[in-house]
């Protein structure tokens, strides 16, 4: 195991009607208030006109930005930045997904900053500040409400990219399943593989003596691969969405990769696809993910075979690491195939005529991947493999 430290500040307020607690935690930081949300479901949901309701409580002047894209554009934090300064913003409230949260983030930044915040994305510049904020979430899958990361999209020059900050964690968030209800199935699915990757991202590492963090890792792969098809059969189910929306914060809030570093090359490699294409991140995962590990299944089979017995239970009698491995692999894929990922770029009409866009922004800051380092050779290869 590798030396480590340890801090997640934020404050996790989980379950039923919690929503109130906004008028216990926001008046701590000031009245004036950003509003940032999605595209309009928390307007049908009634989140908005509750959520309103308890701000007018707390007599909080309010501002909104509404309309933030899912993969989020850096022209939209912009805009957040924007009435942040020029209103003296004071706390930000995100009310949505993943892509609400991370534009919330990026606009936190970006508010004590001079100059352009995508200097920050592509960090030209160093964040030493942030307004505090709090989040809402809507969306089991990204791990945003509770980590320092955001990805934010420049659709003019089709780049997306990761970054993060200590200064950009929610102070705190609110999660109620009952929020997450009128996920449509589509993006509940999407959800599913995104936590679930970001466990893979982890897993595979090449740090000695992870025990317990591999038998973590495992259990929230079981969990998700036991409650995902009962979820999917029952969307308003409060048990197997409280599970699920629980597995989402738990993938990638820190506590599972403590003393090891993981390998994050299949999250590089779907940024780029979304960046050329504006398609779904959980999509890409699950057409890119089982394709890089068949890629970088020799780096270490006894890995690839460990998570194929503990996790899809295969029989590794007589077999080689690498054959147990690789049937591994193929029951991940059956089992996304099963809840209705898609599988092939082809699914979202993505041919060959852009690979060499796609491995230029996978490349943008060189080789990558600390499981195995992956070169343009490696990235055309992977992407050639999942069309
Ligand atoms: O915009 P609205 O109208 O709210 O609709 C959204 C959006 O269309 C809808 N939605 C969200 N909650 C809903 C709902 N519809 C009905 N009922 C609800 N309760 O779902 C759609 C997708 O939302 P989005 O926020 O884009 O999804 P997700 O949470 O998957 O976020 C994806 C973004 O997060 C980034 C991805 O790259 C992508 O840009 N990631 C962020 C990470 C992080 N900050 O740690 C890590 C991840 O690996 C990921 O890269
Ligand atoms: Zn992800």
């Amino acid at each position: 195991m590798d030396n480590f430290s340890f801090l997640n500040p934020t404050k996790l307020i989980f379950g039923k009607d919690q929503l109130a607690r906004l008028t216990q935690e926001i008046p701590q930081y000031g009245s004036k208030i950003l509003l940032v949300y999605g595209g309009g479901s928390i307007k049908k949901s009634g989140l908005y006109d509750k959520t309103l309701s308890l701000l007018q409580q707390i007599e909080a002047t309010v501002f909104e930005l509404s309309g933030v894209e899912p993969n989020p554009r850096i022209t939209t934090v912009r805009k957040g930045v924007e009435i942040c300064k020029a209103e003296g913003i004071e706390f930000l409230l995100a009310i949505g997904g993943g892509s609400v949260i991370d534009c919330t983030k990026a606009i936190a930044a970006g508010a004590k900053y001079e100059g352009d915040a995508w200097d920050i994305i592509m960090k030209k510049a160093q964040v030493t500040a942030a307004l505090p904020f709090g989040t809402v979430l809507t969306l089991a899958a990204t791990g945003s409400e509770m980590n320092g990361n955001s990805v934010i999209t420049n659709w003019e020059t089709q780049e997306k990219y990761g970054w993060g900050s200590p200064y950009i964690y929610p102070k705190f968030s609110i999660l109620d399943p009952v929020h997450t209800f009128t996920v449509p199935k589509n993006q509940t699915i999407y959800g599913i593989v995104d936590m679930m990757s970001h466990v893979l991202e982890h897993y595979f590492h090449l740090t000695d003596e992870t025990l317990l963090q591999d038998r973590m890792c495992e259990s929230l792969l079981l969990t998700v691969i036991e409650t995902a098809p009962k979820l999917l059969e029952d969307l308003e189910s409060y048990d197997h969405r409280s599970t699920i929306l629980y597995c989402g914060t738990m993938a990638l809030n820190g506590i599972l990769n403590m003393g090891y570093r993981g390998d994050w090359a299949t999250h590089n490699l779907e940024h780029a696809v979304s960046a050329v294409y504006d398609i779904p991140h959980g999509g890409g995962l699950a057409i890119l993910f089982p394709n890089w590990m068949k890629h970088t299944l020799k780096v270490k089979p006894e890995r690839f075979a460990q998570l194929a017995v503990r996790v899809f239970g295969v029989d590794d009698n007589g077999k080689s690491s690498e054959e147990v491995g690789l049937a591994g692999i193929e029951k991940l894929r059956e089992f996304w195939n099963s809840i209705g990922a898609p599988a092939q770029l082809a699914d979202y009409d993505i041919d060959d005529s852009k690979l060499e866009l796609m491995a230029d922004r996978a490349m943008a800051n060189g080789e990558f991947g600390n499981f195995k380092r992956l070169n343009r050779e490696d990235v055309l290869t992977i992407y050639q493999a999942s069309l």
